[in-house]
């Protein structure tokens, strides 16, 4: 079929799963053919609007053309689009921030009623029902199973000889699951392909390249803040807290995870390692070409234009060394618990009790989502975050009294990591974590104002002062600056 025919089956209020994971694998051309059904029917002034579902982020041909044509109702799980980010952040689409692993269970629970269409970009389609995924693959087994027609935008652009770089399978449900039997970061529990009733596929034919973005290049505070992060694995390993042999990483997204991976790599104290992660970034791929990364298992290879064609130019080297899952075998807290994952996340602000924010500007405004940050952090051998200890100039210190929005609680979180250093809070009370964070992580400016906040409270295991809790956020958004903060007195003292 064209894409406009292939689109024209879906309707209005149709709940839609699409392939991909990032923009890796996502569709290209039938989310803007919708698009412009939905434009000429909202010219004529009728409703339309979909329900989107996808492992996580999309690229803009897709998150972006469906926003721009206001044809989202409905969009889970995550997403780093810039005017999604605006529509979810004005109320146009209503936006459900979810952790990775669980989407493709929650939509097989029937918690978002039943999926009408799937669509899914392809490097290979069979006669009899078998889709080789490209390179990202989220929930794409669960969505082609469960959904009644299944578009395939079969890409030319990606070597159909990716087939055997994927593991598929799809977990039974309860009461019946079982245990995934993952034991080693290069086990493979599933097939190479997804197989389902042909009768139901829809074939349409594209050729476009990928939609990968660069990362910004390595600064002196990330560069720092990787720096810090290589000293505290050689110091766990000699401590004796962390195998010599060390332990599979997981590294979040973003400009700061690859930064922290590649002086990761640069570190001769840390033996070659493997990664059991969410998404493979340009700087595994760099560091697999220099043999540091062994072995890395992902749910997409989300790199740059550049870097993907390099790996599909030498396929027969990666092939054997790269496995994309499901987002919820990438992602299952089993097997990071199982692993031993070492955990490296990205916060927007950490408070001084080790909360974290990943998600929310200022506590309202929705950045990108959880992603599968929380299926990471909360089963990790050790879980650690980074963050630059300021942002926006210095006018916004990362370190704040308490976080304006919480994803991630102190319970599970082990370690924060600054350019000035590390906070280890492993067997810290409240109190001691506080001064841990404030002397180790907090940026100078701010050292004196957060020990100000901290003295005023005297009493309690959590030392919180209630009238002063946002007293940063407070002056940041009355002054532009968190360095006005000024302290309420309570008349109870
Ligand atoms: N207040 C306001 N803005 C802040 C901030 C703060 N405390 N901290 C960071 N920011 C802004 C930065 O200024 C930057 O803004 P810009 O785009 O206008 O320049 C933006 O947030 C991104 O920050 P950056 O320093 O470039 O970091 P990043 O690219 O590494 O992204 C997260 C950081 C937290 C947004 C990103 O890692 C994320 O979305 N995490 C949640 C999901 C996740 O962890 N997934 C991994 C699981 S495998």
């Amino acid at each position: 079929m064209s894409a406009e025919e292939a689109a024209a089956l879906v309707k209005n209020g149709d709940n839609v799963g699409f392939s991909g994971f990032t923009h890796a694998g996502s569709p290209k051309v039938l989310p803007g053919a919708i698009a412009k059904i939905a434009e000429a029917e909202h010219a004529i002034g009728n409703p339309f609007k979909i329900n989107v579902f996808t492992g996580a982020s999309t690229g803009d041909k897709l998150d972006g053309e469906l926003t721009r044509a206001n044809a989202i109702q409905f969009r889970a799980p995550y997403q780093t689009n810039n005017d999604m980010r605006k529509a979810i952040n004005n109320g146009t689409i209503c936006f459900c921030d979810l952790h990775l692993s669980t989407m493709a269970q929650d939509i097989r629970y029937g918690y978002y009623g039943k999926i009408d269409v799937a669509i899914i970009e392809a490097c290979d389609v069979t006669e009899d029902g078998e889709i080789v995924p490209t390179c990202g693959v989220g929930i794409s087994p669960t969505v082609v199973r469960l959904a009644k027609v299944v578009i395939v935008e079969l890409n030319r652009w990606n070597p159909k000889e990716m087939r055997g770089m994927h593991d598929i399978a799809e977990p039974l449900d309860p009461p019946f699951r079982k245990e995934i039997p993952i034991y080693g970061v290069k086990d493979r529990v599933g097939s190479n392909c997804i197989k389902i009733d042909p009768s139901k596929i829809i074939v349409v034919e594209t050729n476009v390249p990928n939609e990968g973005g660069k990362f910004a290049p390595v600064d002196e505070v990330t560069a720092k803040i990787g720096q810090n992060v290589a000293d505290f694995f050689i110091k766990e390993m000699k401590e004796g807290r962390m195998p010599k042999s060390f332990l599979p990483v997981q590294s979040g997204v973003g400009n700061i995870a690859n930064a922290v991976l590649a002086a990761m790599g640069d570190s001769k104290d840390i033996p070659d390692f493997e990664v059991y992660t969410e998404v493979i970034q340009d700087a595994v791929i760099g560091l697999m070409k220099s043999g540091r990364v062994k072995f890395a298992s992902g749910c997409s290879l989300t790199v740059s234009n550049e870097c993907i064609e390099n790996i599909y130019k030498d396929l027969d080297f990666f092939k054997d060394k790269i496995i994309l899952r499901p987002s919820e075998y990438s992602n299952n807290p089993e097997v990071v618990r199982r692993l031993g994952i070492i955990a490296i996340n990205t916060a927007i602000e950490a408070d001084i009790f080790g909360n974290i924010n990943s998600t929310h500007v200022m506590g309202t405004k929705m950045m990108n989502g959880i992603g599968g940050s929380g299926d990471f952090t909360r089963s990790a051998y050790v879980s650690i975050f980074v963050t630059p200890s300021i942002a926006k100039d210095g006018k916004i210190s990362s370190i704040v009294p308490m976080v304006s929005h919480e994803d991630h609680s102190e319970h599970s979180v082990k370690i924060i990591i600054t350019e000035y250093g590390v906070a280890d809070l492993r067997g810290k009370c409240p109190r001691e974590r506080a001064k841990c964070i404030i002397d180790n992580c907090a940026h100078p400016d701010y050292r004196p104002l957060l020990h100000e906040y901290l003295n005023r409270i005297k009493e309690g295991n959590t030392p919180v002062d209630l009238y002063n809790t946002f007293a940063f956020h407070k002056a940041f958004l009355e002054t532009g600056d968190m360095h006005n903060a000024k302290w309420i007195e309570s008349d109870k003292k």
